[in-house]
């Protein structure tokens, strides 16, 4: 089923995301805590862990835009949020599109007239 999403700006250019040196950063959108990561592309995630509520942007990111929690270990893949470490969570994934107006992350509509469209 395709997805509608609103998109919310987070910054008017890749270059004024200011990452940590593990290529992390917590930010907002759409008044949820998100986590941005910059691995092979930009991408977002929850901003805290399935297991047991993790700083996610505190964790570790490798080559292949996976990222580990930095409380228990667990890894989560970036591009669909599967925990590839194998303990059967979810790490809630999200769409970033950069434009000419800036950066974006795209949250689900959910909102009562997202229906009726
Ligand atoms: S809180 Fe993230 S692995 Fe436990």
């Amino acid at each position: 089923m395709d997805k509608k999403y609103k998109w919310y700006k987070i910054a008017d250019s890749e270059s004024e995301l200011h990452f940590g040196p593990n290529n992390l950063l917590e930010t907002e959108a759409g008044g949820k805590r998100i986590c941005i990561a910059k691995g092979e592309h930009l991408y977002a995630c929850a901003a805290r862990c399935p297991h047991a509520g993790g700083i996610i942007a505190d964790g570790f990111l490798n080559d292949s835009n996976i990222i580990t929690c930095p409380l228990h270990r667990y890894k989560f893949s970036l591009e669909n949020g599967r925990n590839t470490s194998g303990e059967g969570y979810y790490l809630k994934t999200y769409p970033v599109k950069t434009t000419e107006e800036g950066v974006f992350v795209g949250i689900e509509d959910k909102g009562l007239l997202s229906w009726l469209k």
